[in-house]
């Protein structure tokens, strides 16, 4: 018997409301060992349908690059590979990586506060882009790409007022944020770019929102960053008129129980018809979450289920160290409950002690890992038809910022086992 705590939504044929017989055959193969299972188990075959969807809806005139951040695991770079324009880079870290594991690659880099360092490897490397921040790092570049005699190709990146077409749940920008120049500086960026004689300047970057729900909003706001662009070239000629337009990545998730998801084919068609009234741009994706999270299920094997001051606490082999998303996010995460019952001899002995919460029936627990803080939480107060200690919380959604952004030292635990299906 399987619990559905929640729905979840993707896009597509990918719109299931249970989970995939594959990911519960591979529960139950990893789970027949004797050592309680704790893993996260990556769907690469799930994970190439939505990539290559995504990338067929999209209208001419648009590339598709994908923010690593969200997930750098090889195996999932190396699926994205074909499919994708290239990759984004936030760190010098990412930019080797990148150079390791994706050499032939397109790769653009972003990110406040890079080092002189940072900025020197990426021209070296003759990567595509690089992200420009502040004025201080054009001026860093200027200086090192002339010292190098090497050319260099930059966007600059670009904080604007975006009025009420901003209401996402992280909105990295449209306000004051660490992000991007001022327009107020565009002038002297300008004037910095035209006397560097190495500096390529190849259009406008924008990331102002995450966690984007709204098919409408986002449009709007992809139309707000062209008209920007617009009255630029209107305000300096010397700009091109052919630009590329990066517009970041931000298409949100739904992890809560809302059964809407970000149509991604909708948007497409739609910005298919911007886009045709506006011939002179082209339009740069560099998206994370959106490709990979749906790919990924965290699983821990239930150790424990006790009642403490009226409540119900589910125990888990793993916790928000391995999969901080909940934490992060501060949401209770979407999971489903694949059982297994634990050995009889454990059964008979519980039982014989009179431990009643071997199993529970029809009531709320929360779920929660193994570490020294009640801050370890993965979902609260979650309706549970039927769980015993043995069965397994499996997480679904789990495929960007998860493992990469967790805690993963503390307390010393052992790194959940990584199965790529
Ligand atoms: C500059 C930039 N681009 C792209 C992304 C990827 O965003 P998402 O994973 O929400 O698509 C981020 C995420 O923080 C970012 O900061």
């Amino acid at each position: 018997m399987m619990t559905n705590a929640t729905t979840t939504h993707l896009i597509e044929t990918s719109d299931k409301h249970s989970l995939p017989q594959k990911i519960i055959d591979c529960i139950h193969n990893y789970g027949a060992q004797p050592s309680p299972l704790c893993a996260y188990i990556y769907d690469l075959e799930a994970l190439e349908e939505r990539i290559t969807t995504m990338k067929r809806c999209l209208p001419d005139n648009t590339q598709l690059f994908y923010a690593i951040k969200a997930n750098a695991e090889p195996k999932i770079l190396s699926t994205l590979a074909e499919h994708v324009d290239g990759f984004e880079a936030a760190s010098a870290g990412e930019l080797n990586w990148l150079q390791t594991h994706q050499p032939n690659h397109p790769i653009i880099f972003g990110g406040p506060g890079k080092l002189t360092s940072d900025l020197q490897q990426a021209i070296h490397q003759q990567i595509d882009t690089i992200h420009v921040e502040s004025l201080v790092e054009l001026t860093r570049i200027q200086i090192l790409s002339q010292a190098l005699q090497l050319p260099v190709r930059i966007f600059l990146r670009m904080n604007i007022d975006i009025g009420d077409i901003g209401s996402s749940k992280l909105v990295m920008g449209g306000k004051p944020t660490p992000f991007g120049l001022d327009e107020t500086h565009l002038k002297q960026a300008l004037a910095i770019i035209d006397s560097s004689p190495f500096i390529e300047f190849c259009g406008f970057h924008f990331h102002l929102m995450s966690h984007q729900l709204s098919v409408e909003r986002h449009l709007l706001l992809m139309q707000r960053y062209m008209e920007m662009v617009k009255k630029w070239q209107h305000d300096y000629p010397s700009l091109p008129s052919n630009l590329t337009i990066n517009v970041g990545g931000g298409i949100g998730i739904h992890y809560d129980q809302q059964p809407q998801h970000f149509e991604w084919e909708v948007f497409c068609q739609q910005l298919a018809s911007i886009l045709t009234a506006n011939l002179q741009f082209t339009v740069r994706f560099e998206i994370g979450r959106f490709i990979t999270a749906p790919c990924g299920y965290y699983v821990m094997e239930v150790l424990d289920i006790k009642k403490n001051l009226g409540e119900t606490f589910v125990i888990g082999h793993g916790g928000t160290h391995h999969f901080r998303t909940p934490a992060a996010q501060q949401h209770n995460h979407p999971f489903f409950i694949v059982p297994r019952r634990m050995s009889h001899a454990m059964e008979n002995k519980l039982q014989a002690n009179l431990i009643e919460q071997a199993a529970i029936t029809g009531t709320k627990a929360t779920l929660v890992g193994q570490l020294c803080t009640p801050k370890d939480i993965l979902a609260k107060d979650q309706w549970i038809d039927a769980l015993h200690i043995g069965d397994y919380l499996v997480f679904t959604l789990a495929g960007a910022y998860a493992w990469n952004i967790s805690h993963q030292n503390f307390l010393m635990h052992q790194p959940p086992k990584m199965i790529f299906l």
